[in-house]
């Protein structure tokens, strides 16, 4: 046992704590107090076992041994390839880094397919080698790439595709596959959501020519910063690792093109601490998706994103989509009404990439190909959890998203009179 689990183990479902909002008017956003003294925030980090993770650092600093390829970072990538069923996994700097690594040495150029309903860092990793991200649209019941859609998108130009497994629910593996060998391109999985997760029983990872992970404080398995690249293709693995250590194959012979994707030391023991309570974060997500699950299933017009509970899940997200003529709020008065009492919400992924700089300046009619995208970026929301959220805490943010469907009309005109006044002390 590495990590201290909260104290009450199981969620009621039913909303019983005395503190709990269940008039509209004892709402933050009329002016009484928050239900949170503290923000809570989405993908607040987690740090496993401090004592083992500060021996790690003191035999760091004994050792000296920094980065470089050093012992912390070649157990992580072997304990990771063990974990993932993989033959190779080479650790980075970051999700974004390896994933321009992953893009140059499988020889994408020219365009490449990818959603635009994710982090931006998948599109950026393509613009910043030149190449053009072609935004596809996801499919409104996986939030992933539309097969279907994928090929009306593939031109002459057309080298690749990038799928992204969001929330950590892998794409349609089997037909991005099917079209990528038929087509000739080459296929790469966004996979900085989908540790632990699996697809058709396999785990992510072993997909595609590659898949990349990212291991940013915010995930449930962080190194700080960190990420890595997992391949099952021999000469793949060791060309990245040749690009991840500016193409240097011995101490003063470069034969390849590279850049500094290293992990560092101090990284990896982060990993190898988190590693061993691995388990018990995933079954603290699963028990707060489950709480939520129970405690937002009788409220008209929110629905939390499922799990195929039949895969490997690190429940890491709790999405909720918010159907506005069914809960009478649209998401964005929501995400109001919840950061008032210190819940703050994410619009995880707003508005879609196609429409930030520079993709909107570059492809300003974008978005006449992406209603799905479009649509759902709008209904969005991502709501606290991981090992600092109790199933109390659970509680009281449904009581309050409850509170404020149930009252639409008024927490409805209580949002406008408080815009209306802000831009009156604007003006
Ligand atoms: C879908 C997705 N892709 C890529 C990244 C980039 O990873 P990193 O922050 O490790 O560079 C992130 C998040 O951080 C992400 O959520």
């Amino acid at each position: 046992m590495s990590i201290t689990l909260v104290p009450e183990a199981t969620c009621t479902g039913r909303n019983v704590l005395p503190k709990m909002k269940e008039r509209a008017e004892d709402l933050a956003i009329f002016g009484h107090e928050p239900t949170f003294p503290e923000k809570l925030h989405v993908g607040r980090p987690n740090s496993g076992e401090r004592q083992a993770l500060m021996e790690r650092f003191n035999h760091i600093l004994d050792t000296s041994w920094f980065t470089n390829d050093g012992p912390y970072v070649q157990e992580l990538e072997q304990r990771l390839a063990d974990l993932l069923g993989v033959r190779h996994c080479i650790a980075m700097c970051n999700g974004t880094v390896a994933m321009e690594i992953a893009i140059r040495a499988t020889g994408m150029t020219g365009e490449v397919i990818v959603p635009s309903f994710t982090f931006v860092a998948t599109a950026h990793a393509l613009q910043w080698q030149q190449i053009t991200p072609v935004f596809c649209d996801i499919d409104s019941r996986t939030h992933n790439l539309d097969p279907n859609k994928i090929e009306h998108m593939i031109t002459p130009r057309t080298t690749g595709i990038i799928g992204v497994h969001l929330w950590g629910r892998a794409c349609d593996v089997d037909a991005l596959t099917e079209i990528a060998q038929r087509r000739k391109l080459t296929l790469l999985f966004d996979a900085a959501h989908a540790l632990g997760c699996s697809y058709q029983g396999q785990m992510i990872g072993n997909f595609g020519n590659a898949e990349v992970f990212s291991f940013h404080a915010t995930k449930f398995f962080n190194t700080f910063e960190g990420g890595a690249v997992a391949t099952n293709n021999e000469d793949l693995a060791a060309q990245i690792r040749l690009m991840r250590n500016f193409g240097f194959a011995g101490y003063d012979r470069v034969i390849y093109i590279g850049t500094n994707g290293k992990m560092n030391e101090l990284s990896a023991a982060m990993g190898l601490t988190l590693l061993d309570s691995l388990d018990e974060v995933v079954e603290l997500n699963r028990r707060n998706y489950d709480c939520y699950k129970a405690g937002l299933s009788a409220v008209p017009g929110i629905e939390v994103l499922s799990y195929d509970h039949a895969e490997s899940n690190n429940y890491q997200y709790v999405v909720l989509v918010v159907n506005e003529p069914l809960s009478g709020l649209s998401r964005d008065e929501l995400l109001s009404v919840l950061h008032a009492e210190n819940v703050i919400a994410r619009r995880y992924f707003y508005p879609g990439c196609h429409r930030m700089e520079p993709y909107r300046s570059y492809y300003p009619h974008a978005g006449l190909m992406l209603p799905v995208t479009e649509a759902i970026s709008e209904q969005v929301l991502s709501l606290p959890t991981g090992t600092s959220m109790t199933p109390a805490y659970i509680d009281e943010i449904c009581q309050v998203i409850s509170t404020a469907t149930a009252n639409s009309d008024f927490v409805r005109q209580r949002l406008v009179k408080a815009a209306d006044r802000a831009s009156e002390i604007g003006r």
